[in-house]
């Protein structure tokens, strides 16, 4: 076994690498100082291993659009096969150092640490945010352009009020919304728009603007259905934000944002979002107009995920059979849980996560089976590798809901779509619920027949990257 313990200073970036010593000081300050027993430093990359990591895996999942998706890049990744590339790549780098974390660099100023195993994952999520802190360097760097003050990038008691807000509007805590009835009369009113001509092509051209009809009327009600205006200050946002540093911030156009957001959220309108904030106690820090872009933001991710579970189950008989038999046993229901329907999302999700990079910083310095790992660093899980795992899942490539039905198995372990731990997504019950809603109604209403369908061969692996803005469909009626 190789373990290169010098460093690969590349690409150092001294702003950041200040930046990450502040911090790190900052959040370890209020602990109290264990007696310090020198240990030995985490298993570190080699030069070769550290470029290899940051061009098959990192950069093309950054180059796609971390925040809002770039249409030829996700366009070339899927031709260039490049997210099962990335796999392959933490597969073997996985062989070579199989103890983990593995310490990378320090790149772009900073020490990082891949995580490789299933157990450092969970120890990871389970003990977020101390010290493993939601807010990192990097997604502070972009979310500061449309949400400075969003939970995920807020530390200590700032951060516990904004995900408390999260927590109360969004109902984690609970798998049926209290306002699913209102939420589902809207899903039903915008797929029968949507779906209303039998024999008509469906493109991601066409979808997209209905789920954001939905969105918005979930967020904030009626009176925010045609604001295509919010959606596209926030998509420029967005746009700006996937670059992060390498972008300056444009504060005037924020501003317009969180004005236009407020104006929304003033009306309170029953039935939406809003009403519910309106009624939520809020602490000082909460911030509540702030968490409101994340959710905007966040839908978008829904969407895709919804489009491209359409298309797994029209490339799948058997399971769509098995999907029109649960809609048609709970039509006339007042509250659906369609249990496979949701399976079938979350299956969209690992073949294909949203949010391929959880990552997380460390406040102090943390120890392992076999070494330490400093204050100061970026922890990468990458979803892509534990979800596509071939070597320890069987179902690695194909579609396989039924493993969502039931208890995730600890040998499954960890299937993190909406990660997992005191970080886990608050709206994962929400986006479940309106995205099975619109399943539902599209299969009852007929279905879809994919427009190519030797893009999800179930006699063949499925691809690493499935381009939703490429996918289309002839709606059956
Ligand atoms: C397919 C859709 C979605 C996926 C896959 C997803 C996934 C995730 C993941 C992985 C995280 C953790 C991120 C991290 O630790 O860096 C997260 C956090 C979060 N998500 Fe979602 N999300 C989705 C949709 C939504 C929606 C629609 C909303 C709001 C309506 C939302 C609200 C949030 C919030 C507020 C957080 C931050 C939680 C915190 O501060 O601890 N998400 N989501």
């Amino acid at each position: 076994m190789r373990y290169a313990r010098s460093a690969s200073a590349v690409l150092a970036g001294t702003g950041v690498v200040a930046a990450v010593a502040v911090r790190a000081r900052a959040r370890t300050s209020s602990i109290p100082r264990v007696a310090a027993t020198p240990a030995p430093a985490l298993p570190t990359l080699s030069f070769a291993d550290t470029v290899r990591l940051f061009a098959r895996v990192l950069l093309p999942t950054i180059a796609k659009g971390v925040i809002i998706r770039r249409p030829a890049m996700v366009a070339l990744a899927e031709r260039l096969e490049l997210d099962r590339a990335a796999v392959e790549t933490v597969q073997r780098l996985r062989d070579v150092y199989p103890e983990g974390p593995l310490l990378v660099g320090p790149v772009l100023g900073r020490r990082w640490a891949m995580v490789v195993t299933a157990h450092q994952a969970r120890r990871v999520l389970e003990q977020t945010p101390e010290p493993f802190a939601t807010s990192t360097l990097e997604k502070q760097a972009a979310l500061q352009h449309f949400e400075p003050r969003v939970s995920l990038i807020s530390d200590g008691e700032a951060r516990v009020q904004r995900r408390r807000v999260n927590d109360a509007v969004l109902e984690g805590h609970r798998p049926m919304h209290e306002m699913a009835d209102a939420f589902v009369a809207v899903v039903r009113q915008e797929a029968r728009g949507l779906l209303s001509a039998p024999g008509a092509p469906l493109a991601w051209n066409d979808f997209a603007p209905a789920w954001f009809r939905i969105v918005r009327r979930v967020v904030f009600g009626d009176g925010a259905r045609d604001d295509h205006q919010l959606s596209a200050v926030m998509a420029r946002l967005r746009a700006h934000a996937n670059w992060a540093w390498m972008w300056p911030q444009q504060p005037r156009l924020r501003q317009k944002l969180f004005d236009r957001i407020t104006e929304h959220l003033a009306r309170a309108e029953p039935g939406s979002l809003a009403g519910l904030l309106a009624r939520t106690p809020c602490g000082p820090l909460a911030a509540p107009v702030e968490q409101v872009p994340q959710w905007l933001f966040a839908f978008d991710p829904a969407g895709m995920a919804t489009f491209r579970a359409l298309a797994l189950l029209a490339s799948h008989p058997a399971h769509l059979d098995r999907a029109r038999h649960e809609i048609a046993a709970t039509e006339g229901r007042a509250r659906r849980e369609l249990p496979f329907l949701r399976a079938c999302v979350l299956e969209s999700l690992r073949l294909w996560p949203t949010s391929p990079l959880v990552l997380r910083e460390t406040t102090r310095e943390t120890r392992w089976a076999n070494g330490a790992m400093p204050a100061g660093t970026g922890v990468i899980l990458f979803a892509p590798f534990f979800h596509r795992d071939d070597r320890r899942l069987p179902f690695a490539n194909r579609f396989a809901p039924e493993i969502w039905l039931g208890d995730q198995r600890p040998e499954v372990w960890p299937l993190i779509p909406f990660s997992l731990g005191s970080g886990i997504c608050p709206a994962r019950h929400l986006v479940l619920l309106l995205s099975t809603s619109l399943i539902a109604e599209t299969i009852a209403a007929g279905g879809l027949r994919l427009t190519d369908p030797s893009r999800l061969d179930p006699r063949q692996p499925l691809p690493g990257t499935l381009n939703h803005f490429t996918l289309a469909f002839t709606r059956i009626g």
